[in-house]
């Protein structure tokens, strides 16, 4: 079946706003009878959502719990072999309601051509929702960590969500959508020789909380999870990468911060050991996207609420925590 065109969505709109004037009798009437319309006529039947960084943990499983709740998932990977994997897993029954897409959220090219497949897709309804999701994480001590690889964790963590976010948000306006990005406990708490990443989560809580003020005038709701140590596959992607950045270790690290390192590799392998299941992150996701009024913050997982008040502690005492746990200093 043809979509209608726009032109004759806006006679339908207006011909029928103008009955809703007849019947109150007041043309005042008008501008409220048009909103209550691009609110019913906007609204896709089915709802969609952009999700980045899908193809493994919170975005793998956020994608599969708003499947099974009925959303149409645009599910971001990077390689076709990923793509694969997840359709081949998806929730039995939601296939039609999932597209998987290349995106690199680094890669302007990429969000351009992702913008214009959805765009396509969605037609008037607009997208519901954004779901930010993509991060790596990157360690080392800020005197020795390669200044290329800072750049890299911000531009991935940072830079590219802002990209997708701007690509997004005329289709977001459009439906009065979500936009939900996944922060961390690492964005209230800075552990030392996780600076890279800390920094980049750091700034993403700025990031939700001027978005969220910003697009308060057109109802678009602003959401940052904030989970502490869950359950996927970033805890050994990170770590490969640091015993990779170990192989060759910058001259003079291993003797001023050996000691620091060894005891932050200890409490990371404890960290992991005690993670929470990536579901308690869906449940928020979930509840993000559909909620009447969602949060502007969800906190989850281990270290995730002990964490935030810890950093209400006046710094002397913080830091003598920290290195009384980390044996340093
Ligand atoms: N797990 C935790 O304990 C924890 C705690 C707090 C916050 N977080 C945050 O949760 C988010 C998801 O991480 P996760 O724990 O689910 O780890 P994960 O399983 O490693 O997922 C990370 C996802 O990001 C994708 N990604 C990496 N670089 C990308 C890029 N340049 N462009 C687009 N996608 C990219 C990965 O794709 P590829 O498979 O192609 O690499 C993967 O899909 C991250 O923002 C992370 O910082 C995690």
């Amino acid at each position: 079946m043809l979509a209608p065109s726009r032109g004759r969505i806006h006679r339908q709109k207006a011909a029928v706003a103008a009955e809703i004037d007849a019947v109150w009798g007041e043309s005042s009437c008008t501008t409220s009878s048009h909103l209550i319309l691009n609110f019913a006529m906007n609204r896709n039947p089915t709802r969609s959502i952009l999700i980045t960084g899908a193809s493994t943990g919170i975005g793998r499983a956020a994608a599969f719990g708003l499947l099974a709740r009925g959303f149409h998932v645009f599910a971001a990977v990077r390689s076709d072999r990923a793509a694969e994997a997840l359709r081949a897993a998806a929730p039995a029954g939601s296939s039609a309601r999932l597209d998987t897409l290349l995106l690199d959220v680094t890669d302007a090219t990429q969000i351009e051509a992702a913008r214009q497949r959805i765009e396509a897709a969605v037609g008037d309804g607009g997208l519901w929702g954004l779901f930010n999701n993509a991060g790596i994480s990157i360690a080392g001590p800020l005197e020795h960590i390669p200044i290329e690889s800072l750049r890299r964790q911000l531009e991935v963590n940072v830079t590219g969500q802002v990209a997708v976010t701007q690509a997004f948000l005329p289709l977001l306006r459009i439906a009065r959508g979500r936009i939900v990005t996944t922060g961390s406990n690492s964005g209230y708490f800075s552990t030392p020789c996780l600076a890279p990443y800390c920094i980049s989560k750091y700034a993403m809580e700025a990031f939700s909380d001027a978005l969220r003020r910003e697009l308060r005038p057109w109802g678009i709701t602003v959401s940052l999870l904030e989970p502490g140590a869950i359950a996927t596959d970033i805890w050994q992607t990170s770590g490969s990468e640091f015993q990779e950045f170990m192989r060759q270790p910058p001259p003079g690290m291993i003797e001023l911060y050996g000691g620091l390192l060894d005891s932050l590799g200890q409490a990371a392998r404890s960290a992991a050991g005690r993670a929470a299941p990536v579901e308690v992150v869906t449940r928020d996701v979930v509840h993000a996207f559909t909620a009447p009024r969602p949060k502007s913050r969800y906190r989850m997982g281990p270290g995730s609420v002990s964490r935030k008040l810890q950093s209400y502690l006046p710094d002397r005492w913080l830091d003598w925590m920290v290195a009384k746990k980390l044996k340093w200093g």
